[in-house]
């Protein structure tokens, strides 16, 4: 906590009031405002939540100016490189990097969840083939609430780090179900042989019919994009995990609407959004048209992938997916890739125009990502269930926290009330 303190003036009434300053290890300082109302009688106005902190954490940190995203204070383009998804999972769980025999022992632990209850398959059941895989995940995640009665005292530590292995453990296998009841194809069980990726691809792809194999590119560019989705700070999917955990509700349920909010075509969805976008534009002949659609207010046309929040530079990610979709394209023989070149055009256009220059819109985590996982077979459809997967382990972390922290209270914003003043209500013969 700093000892600096900040002077509201009320020019109404000359009253003032003196609000505590708080300083974190990086970034912006805040103004803490919890004593606002008492003293001023106030409320702060801030839709979206552009200017206010929600929560203080140790999990990432994100300098939009910079353009720099650290995990527990590690940069994500060192963990992209040298790290893997489930040794970032357990950096974001417990805020170290695990020794050799707790990595080992993580690891055990999560191939052990990989299975999900029997009767879960059945849900899929219910939906039919064409049903969006996002509403089949957020439903079926969501699901896992009604099972593991033995780690539902949220406030006991060690049910809360066995929440979070189930979870980080059978989103994939609830991702391929999902993605085998769209193909129509048998289930396929999780391969505890399998590496966490391994064991995503094959269940996936694998058929009855022949042996399948695991393609090394695929399997490395699949747990890099998982830890580059990992966590974000207090982004929509992780503030909605954050509200919905802060009334005490089951972890999983609180991973649901940390689904649902992800769907979005703002958020997680925009990568899904990124690919339709590429194929609406077509060719690279139609780029500069598209470009001016973009810049349309009157246009609902908007350059999905592009633009950001905090990001007032290149999204960090975004550096690292442009390199590795070269490469995996590349490796996959696909190096001359249409909608590669249509997406470098778009951003080439579009980092070059006022009009995005201006408003510091640059590409995004999602502008490349679809690319990727189109190369690697995945749907369109599919790629949020993808991002979703990728950002179990910063939920869940994220929801640790909030659970653990003393200053942590039920999440209820205010409002400005604009409605009706106060009337009597008028019986229906009297109404005219
Ligand atoms: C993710 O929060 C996170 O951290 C999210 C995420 C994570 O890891 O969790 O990083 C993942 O969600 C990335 C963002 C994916 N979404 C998209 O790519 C969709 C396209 N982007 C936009 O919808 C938008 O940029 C947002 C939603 C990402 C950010 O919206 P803001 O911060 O509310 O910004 P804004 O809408 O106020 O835009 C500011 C200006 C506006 O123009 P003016 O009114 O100032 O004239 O920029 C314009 C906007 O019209 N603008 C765009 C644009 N994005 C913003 N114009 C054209 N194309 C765009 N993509």
């Amino acid at each position: 906590m700093s000892n600096k303190t900040v002077t509201l003036t009320d020019n109404a009434t000359g009253k003032t009031a003196e609000f505590p300053v708080r300083e974190g290890t990086h970034g912006s300082p805040a103004i803490d405002i919890r004593s606002l109302p008492p003293e001023t009688g106030y409320f702060t106005y801030d839709p979206g939540f552009a200017s206010t902190a929600s929560c203080s954490s140790d999990i990432a940190f994100i300098n939009g100016d910079e353009g720099t995203l650290l995990y527990r204070g590690y940069p994500i383009e060192q963990l992209a490189e040298q790290s893997s998804f489930l040794e970032v999972s357990y950096l974001l769980l417990h805020g170290e990097l695990p020794r050799k025999n707790e990595l080992e022992a993580f690891e055990d632990s999560i191939t052990n969840h990989t299975m999900v209850n029997e009767s879960l398959k059945n849900f899929f059941h219910g939906f039919h083939y064409d049903a969006h895989p996002m509403a089949m995940l957020t439903g079926v995640v969501g699901s896992l609430s009604a099972f593991y009665h033995d780690t539902i005292d949220i406030h006991d530590p060690d049910n809360r780090m066995l929440s979070a292995h189930r979870i980080i453990a059978k989103m994939p296998t609830i991702a391929a179900l999902a993605f085998k009841h769209i193909m129509g194809e048998p289930f396929v069980y999780p391969q505890n042989r399998l590496s966490y990726c391994g064991n995503l691809l094959n269940m996936l792809f694998a058929r009855p019919t022949e042996e399948f194999q695991i393609n090394p590119v695929a399997e490395r560019a699949l747990d890099q994009l998982l830890i580059l989705h990992a966590d974000h700070e207090q982004n929509a999917s992780t503030s909605t995990v954050r509200l919905a955990g802060s009334t005490g509700t089951n972890p999983f349920a609180a991973i649901s609407s940390g689904c649902a909010a992800l769907w979005g075509p703002a958020h997680g969805g925009a990568n899904e959004a990124v690919l339709n976008m590429l194929h609406e534009v077509g060719d690279v002949k139609n780029v500069p048209r598209y470009i001016e659609k973009a810049k349309d207010k009157n246009d609902p046309f908007r350059l999905m992938g592009f633009g950001h929040r905090v990001y007032k530079n290149y999204d960090p990610r975004a550096t690292v997916i442009r390199k590795t979709c070269h490469d995996v394209l590349d490796e996959l023989g696909m190096g001359d890739d249409p909608q590669l070149e249509l997406a470098m055009r778009l951003e080439e256009i579009a980092l070059a125009d006022d009009y995005f220059v201006e408003r510091k819109l640059y590409p995004n985590v999602d502008f490349y990502s679809g690319i990727i996982y189109r190369a690697l077979g995945i749907p369109s459809e599919f790629f949020t269930v993808l991002f979703a997967l990728g950002r179990t382990p910063g939920w869940i972390a994220q929801w640790m926290e909030m659970i653990s922290d003393s200053e942590q209270r039920i999440g209820r914003p205010r409002q400005i009330y604009t409605g009706a003043s106060k009337r009597n209500y008028m019986p229906l013969h009297r109404r005219g």
